[in-house]
């Protein structure tokens, strides 16, 4: 191979030089050197390396969906990116067990030194968390006071404007809206599913009506059961329904996606849709494994510092729980498992239809 550039020196490269030199323990230049505060230092920073990494890829997802239609062959990408995304988050959830070899103790040994900067103020997680869709009306209040209190000014002005761009949820949003397939010539999706649903239901309702063990009351009682799914499915499938719910904050993606989503995942046999499916599959994985990350650092955390407040002022453990439960940002589409039917049970597709949604190979 001809050579054309000049020879590459692996620490140029990388920059281990500046790398290196950013590991400063607090506790050693107070005079008090405490050995686990390299560890903590080091672990915080490979997470915003891989944060990094996380935006790069999140990044060039929104920009596959960002034009007024998505290229087929590009979702494959997407999708393949959206893995890689999912498996740093792996790494991310068990780093923090790296960082459980230091005990409660030793992390007393500088923990005072750190007030008060806390994770909280983490501007790139913040990125992640508005670029996937996270929206600043959804988000607890931290010590009664917006998430962004505790940034700097100029890293508040980062994440308003941040705040004002096209979100991976919305951009998925609109691709949905705009898949086709939904109404056909001779076919209603919404009509046929909705028809299916009740077929499905009424079989039920017959069987526990003449159930030989069920008394009387058992049978009330399933019966209201019976109403209440059949009442949550009209709220899926009823356009006027799904608005409201979505007003109260019950849905939010819009009703067109939300049943393209359903289609695709009823559907997903057919062999257009795997894409379409994976994607959202790894939507679900992404924020799932969010919640895990989570979940386990505010597991980490109450071992670590039990009932105590953070060095950022919050109530520790119980704020970093409940942000757990209310920081999802694609449930929308864990959700929709609520609503599919079995196999056997899916209303047929038109020919025609299934033709469309076939690989055709025309020598
Ligand atoms: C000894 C280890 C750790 C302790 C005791 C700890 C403690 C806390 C606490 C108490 C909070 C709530 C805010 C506050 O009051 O400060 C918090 C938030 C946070 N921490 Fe940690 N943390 C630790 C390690 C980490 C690591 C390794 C990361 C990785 C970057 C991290 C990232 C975050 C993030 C992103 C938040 C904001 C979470 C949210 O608001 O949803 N923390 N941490």
């Amino acid at each position: 191979m001809d050579k054309r550039y000049p020879d590459t020196y692996y620490s140029d490269y990388l920059q281990l030089g500046r790398l290196l030199e950013c590991q400063q323990r607090k506790s050693e230049s107070y005079g008090s050197p405490a050995h686990d505060e390299m560890l903590f230092i080091i672990v915080h920073q490979a997470y915003e390396l891989w944060f990094k990494q996380i935006l790069f890829e999140i990044d060039s997802v929104r920009e596959i969906f960002g034009g007024d239609s998505v290229e087929e062959k590009r979702i494959g990408l997407a999708v393949a990116r959206l893995l890689r995304v999912t498996e740093i988050q792996k790494i991310l959830i068990d780093q923090l067990r790296v960082l459980e070899t230091m005990t409660p103790l030793d992390f007393l040994d500088f923990r005072d030194f750190l007030f008060p900067a806390s994770g909280f103020q983490s501007v790139q997680f913040r990125m992640i968390e508005i670029k996937l869709g996270l929206l600043s009306a959804r988000r607890l209040k931290y010590d009664e006071a917006p998430y962004h209190s505790r940034l700097s000014g100029e890293h508040r002005e980062r994440l308003f404007d941040l705040e004002s761009e096209t979100s991976l949820f919305d951009l998925v949003e609109r691709w949905l809206e705009r898949m086709p397939f939904l109404e056909e010539e001779g076919f209603r999706f919404r009509e046929r599913y909705g028809g299916a649903v009740v077929r499905m239901l009424e079989g039920d309702r017959d069987l526990i009506r003449t159930h030989s063990t069920l008394s009387a009351r058992e049978k009330e009682l399933q019966l209201e059961e019976l109403d209440r799914t059949l009442a949550s499915f009209e709220s899926l499938l009823d356009p006027d329904r799904h608005g409201s719910l979505q007003e109260k904050g019950r849905w939010r993606l819009s009703h067109r996606a939300t049943l393209a989503a359903l289609f695709i995942t009823a559907y997903r046999d057919e062999p257009l849709l795997h894409m379409p499916y994976r994607l959202l599959d790894c939507l679900v994985d992404v924020d799932e494994l969010f919640t895990t990350w989570r979940y386990r650092h505010a597991l980490m955390v109450h071992r670590m510092i039990g009932a105590k407040i953070g060095t950022g002022g919050s109530s520790g453990y119980h704020y970093l729980k409940s942000t757990a439960e209310t920081h999802r940002i694609f449930s929308d589409l864990t959700n929709l498992s609520t609503y599919l039917l079995p196999r056997a049970a899916l209303p047929r597709l038109p020919d025609e239809l299934l033709k469309k949604l076939a690989f055709v190979y025309r020598p």
